[in-house]
């Protein structure tokens, strides 16, 4: 008997990224020379979960009152302004006295994706997603009532596509008032593309040029690995200081997480900042935000928020988070090398990469080479027409060996 209303009947996991996940860390554990490349967390090169050692000292003066109570919904003071100085840094005063910021603490920035889905769209309206993606995306606007459409992420030029982009932003104007557009940067999640300030300036001539009273524009800008990018972290956060060439009509919701920039992924934490030159737009951002937030999950971690609090708020926590963050992205940097140049040795074709978590390869027959792998030993996530790669839990070594075997099982498949 079917109880389930029918939105619901087609609710089935379909992100196989956390099953994928499990079957290999159950491989792992049989046997230890398993190559694991399925899931977005640091781990070092003994391939042993990376944890900072900055948090876990600061984790170890926290107090009962510190974990445990139930704090508010829209989150602590010193961890909202700890976040706002992290995300913002030198131009968090830029941005206090010429526009209207808003932060919310969620549940990890999955939290913040879903407020902002549940808020910025009318149930069947279409959000605006890129072709290679994190696929909890879909799901989510699934849960949120809302279709999705996707834009090209890259052109022939193997650069980020903003001529297909703008042609979608009208096209999907023809069918709704606004448009909720969603990015990932930098170090993308699949890609690892990360784009230049070029092409940053770029998309946002094209906002400003569809944004206006008519047609709200939401820019939902997940920034996940923010803190893993190649150029630095100064480097990215100038991209973010360009937010203030967007028009009134725009709204900024940024989405900060804990378990990318400080590797709390099972504490679920994060923030959602809302961004904007229009004081209501930010006044309605933290009460329906707010709303959602309390009706969903009540309130997030106060072990979380208190936690990040001291790490990015007090020294000398600070100063060394900051410093082993620059040695992890040093590690990712020659894990990333090694992956890539095996990978053009034996001839594999990589989506467009700059840095991050992740590499992804361009691959048909992608299940049944994943199958292939897996009897080898090795465990990546088919994604439909490709693999991803998390270079982020495997050793400089296993990233030299992958392409090859990933070629090997190509080859078998298609013999
Ligand atoms: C692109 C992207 N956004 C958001 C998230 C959400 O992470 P969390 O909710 O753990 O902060 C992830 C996690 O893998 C991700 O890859």
């Amino acid at each position: 008997m079917r109880i389930l209303v029918d939105h619901s009947i087609d609710k089935k996991e379909r992100s196989n990224i956390i099953t994928l996940a499990g079957v290999a860390k159950a491989a792992k554990a049989k046997d230890k020379s398993v190559i694991n490349a399925t899931i977005g967390m640091l781990y070092d090169e003994d391939e042993k979960f990376y944890t900072f050692r900055s948090v876990s000292k600061a984790e170890a003066t926290m107090s009962d009152e510190e974990k445990y109570p139930y704090t508010n919904t829209i989150g602590i003071k010193p961890y909202c302004d700890a976040v706002l100085k992290w995300v913002f840094d030198k131009h968090l005063d830029y941005f206090k006295e010429n526009e209207y910021i808003s932060i919310i603490a969620t549940p990890g920035g999955s939290g913040a994706v879903s407020n902002t889905f549940s808020n910025y769209l009318n149930a069947g309206e279409n959000v605006l997603l890129p072709n290679h993606m994190w696929t909890n995306y879909i799901q989510m606007a699934y849960e949120n009532y809302l279709g999705y459409k996707t834009y090209n992420m890259f052109n022939e030029n193997g650069t980020f596509d903003l001529a297909h982009i703008k042609e979608t932003f009208k096209n999907i104007l023809k069918t709704q008032d606004r448009i909720l557009f969603v990015i990932n940067d930098p170090c993308q999640n699949p890609t690892g593309y990360s784009l230049t300030k070029e092409e940053w300036l770029g998309l946002i001539e094209i906002i400003n040029e569809v944004a206006s009273e008519d047609h709200p524009f939401i820019l939902l800008y997940d920034m996940a690995y923010i803190d893993y990018d190649i150029k630095g972290r100064d480097y990215a956060r100038e991209n973010i200081y360009n937010f203030r060439l967007l028009n009134e009509n725009v709204l900024v919701v940024l989405g900060f997480s804990g378990s990318k920039t400080l590797g709390l992924y099972g504490l679920r934490i994060g923030a959602m900042i809302g961004l904007s030159k229009s004081k209501e737009a930010i006044d309605d951002f933290t009460n329906a935000c707010q709303f959602s937030a309390r009706t969903k999950y009540s309130m997030s971690t106060t072990y979380g928020m208190y936690l990040i609090s001291k790490v990015l708020g007090e020294e000398p926590y600070l100063s060394e988070f900051k410093a082993e963050l620059d040695e992890v992205t040093a590690f990712i940097k020659k894990r990333s090398l090694a992956f890539i140049n095996s990978a053009n040795e034996v001839g594999l074709k990589t989506l467009p990469f700059k840095c991050g978590f992740f590499v992804t390869i361009v691959c048909p027959n992608d299940d049944l080479v994943y199958e292939e792998l897996v009897k080898k030993g090795a465990h990546i996530i088919p994604l439909g027409g490709a693999m991803r790669i998390a270079i982020c839990s495997i050793s400089e070594e296993h990233c030299k060996v992958l392409p090859k075997l990933i070629k090997e099982a190509i080859d078998k498949v298609n013999r």
